[in-house]
């Protein structure tokens, strides 16, 4: 149940009454009421009348007493809505009935193809892949909750010219030797060999160009050391979302290589459309919109000069291949900003080619970098970008110690437990609770702190729930589901703490719909850390096992659900929650 959208469908034929046009009513939680309308204020404007005077026609308008809300005009021209405590009560009930708590599955699935990770073969993966994997994780999980049918693709670089040195590199050390260190995850030392020899030595350069042939041309051999790169890179990347605790598997790598064979009739497609245009020996396509610094028109370069494809036309082949053979009706490309101008432009020639049009949506879901604390790019003390295995193992380390000193009598396996889901749940939240297109600082202090809107603060809420559960006898294995002596036990507002903890707890649903649409996942992570916020403060002035035994129930209630709805939360942005820590 949606109380925002139900406020809204209430308020929006009023609004449309008196501006005798739709109206949005701009429902949204109030400091003042439960929930409040600003939506009188800009029509006042427009109408060039009061906007009290339209607050007040509006509301004459407004059938709400039949859900037991009242409203009143504030302020300058607010609608204040409050719900009856009976109305309330009725709704908490119904969620904690509910397996879904309050949210349906989708009316209307999708198919949605969500491209995230996508590091680079025989290269260290970097934060920006980090931050890629995170969100789109997040992603995948909260769209497959809500019924869409989900498909992970996981776009390696896999191809492309940097194969002629890298292979040649790899012949140079023996494969036995090459694979040892691609699988320990040594890649950029790799890398970085090859590519010095690839500078300094003309020898070398030449093999690697000839290489390059070799591969685009099939060669056997080739085609086999190429092979072994990739699968060595793979098994690598695998281990790092392992790690991570992350449900991309060795069956969703789809690389950029996948899209070969498709790329010749995406350039001839695009041929007889007569969108072609030869620019500087390549084939280009300017869609129109798209200009440089200079205000000359930009080029999508579909094949280069010396007749390759490259990353442009297989991004084009791909989203051919995703509305075509996977039925995507919802592309979502999770990929930092710098390639904003990229797919802004690959969305562009796919709808001029016809390949991409309504029902069919594409979104960059574009994010910033992370900065060290000097607030620049994050960099290893050598100036080198940070490995991100180092990363996610600093981050356990530093949680299990903390796990430690602050309950020493932790055996090391609870310590171990505890201080990956703390890490890795830290890294994940300092990320999807900032808005994605804004960078921000890795501080270990802060992410990994108790109490502000981190992981361990909502971990840390919903493992204390959990023991006062455990001591009110209701639920004796940990992570059994939360059963209740009386579930049916009116709920009861003796303070107002516990009336605010219950108008949280109906905001779940609202703001899953609204995340599916914008995947603005940092709204859901402001939405439960409100709501941790608002459990503690019910739980300072509320007494749950002392309280009497109507009043008991129902605090316990109230506490079991808020704990199933952190849990559920936090599960759909890839983070544990533990039942003890
Ligand atoms: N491999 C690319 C990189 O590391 C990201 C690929 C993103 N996905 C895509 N369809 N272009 O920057």
């Amino acid at each position: 149940m949606d109380l925002e959208k139900l406020l809204s469908d209430r308020l929006a034929p009023a609004f449309a009454a008196v501006a005798g046009g739709p109206v949005d009513p701009l429902v949204r939680r109030s400091g003042r009421a439960d929930y409040q309308s600003d939506a009188a204020l800009a029509l006042a404007r427009r109408l060039g009348r009061p906007p009290r005077d339209i607050a007040g026609a509006v509301l004459a308008h407004a059938v709400l007493d039949d859900i037991g809300v009242s409203a009143e005009v504030s302020g300058p021209g607010f609608i204040n809505l409050t719900l009856a405590d009976r109305a309330l009560a009725d709704l908490v009930a119904g969620l904690a009935g509910d397996a879904r708590l309050g949210v349906p599955s989708t009316a209307t699935p999708q198919t949605v193809v969500v491209d995230y990770s996508a590091p680079n073969v025989a290269k260290e993966m970097h934060v920006g892949h980090l931050r890629s994997t995170v969100i789109g994780d997040a992603a995948v999980r909260l769209l497959t909750w809500l019924g869409h049918r989900v498909v992970r693709v996981n776009h390696l670089g896999d191809w492309g010219t940097p194969f002629g040195m890298l292979i040649e590199h790899l012949i140079d050390l023996g494969e036995a030797e090459a694979a040892q260190h691609l699988s320990m995850g040594d890649l950029d030392t790799f890398y970085r060999a090859a590519r010095v020899k690839f500078d300094e030595d003309e020898a070398f350069r030449e093999r690697s160009r000839l290489r390059v042939v070799a591969l685009q041309g099939g060669d056997e051999r080739t085609r086999r050391l190429w092979r072994l790169l990739v699968t060595q890179s793979e098994r690598y990347f695998l281990t790092v979302y392992d790690l991570l605790d992350v449900g991309l598997s060795g069956d969703d790598f789809r690389g950029e290589s996948a899209y070969n064979h498709l790329l010749a009739g995406v350039v001839d497609d695009l041929d007889r459309l007569g969108l072609l245009r030869p620019s500087g020996g390549a084939e280009c396509v300017f869609p129109p919109g798209f200009t440089g610094r200079d205000g000359a028109p930009l080029p999508l370069i579909v094949r280069k000069s010396d007749g390759g494809y490259g990353y442009p036309a297989t991004d084009l082949a791909a989203l051919r291949q995703r509305v075509g053979e996977l039925g995507a009706t919802r592309l979502l490309y999770v990929v930092g900003l710098p390639q904003r101008q990229h797919f802004a432009m690959v969305f562009a020639v796919a709808e001029a080619a016809g390949w991409l049009h309504p029902p069919v949506r594409a979104e960059h879901l574009g994010f910033g970098s992370i900065l060290g604390a000097d607030g620049r790019m994050l960099r290893s003390r050598a100036g080198e970008s940070v490995k991100l295995v180092g990363l996610l193992e600093e981050a356990v380390a530093r949680a299990t110690d903390l796990a430690r000193s602050r309950n020493p009598d932790l055996d090391t396996e609870a310590a171990a437990e505890i201080g990956r889901a703390v890490g890795i749940g830290a890294i994940k939240y300092a990320d999807l609770s900032v808005d994605r297109t804004k960078d921000y600082v890795l501080d270990w202090e802060r992410m990994l702190a108790l109490d502000g809107n981190t992981a361990p603060y909502l971990q840390y809420a919903y493992a204390r729930i959990r023991s006062v559960l455990r001591r009110a006898g209701t639920a004796a294995q940990p992570d059994a589901p939360i059963v209740l002596a009386r579930p049916d036990a009116p709920i009861v507002f003796a303070q107002p703490a516990e009336r605010a903890l219950a108008v949280e707890l109906l905001g779940f649903a609202g703001v899953v719909g609204e995340v599916e649409r914008s995947l603005e996942l940092h709204q859901l992570a402001g939405y439960l850390h409100r709501l941790a916020t608002a459990f503690s403060a019910f739980y300072e002035r509320c007494p749950v096992l002392r309280a009497s035994d109507e009043l008991r129930e129902s605090r316990l209630l109230l506490a079991g659900l808020t704990a199933r709805t952190l849990r559920q939360g936090l599960d759909l942005l890839g983070i544990r929650t533990l039942a003890r820590m």
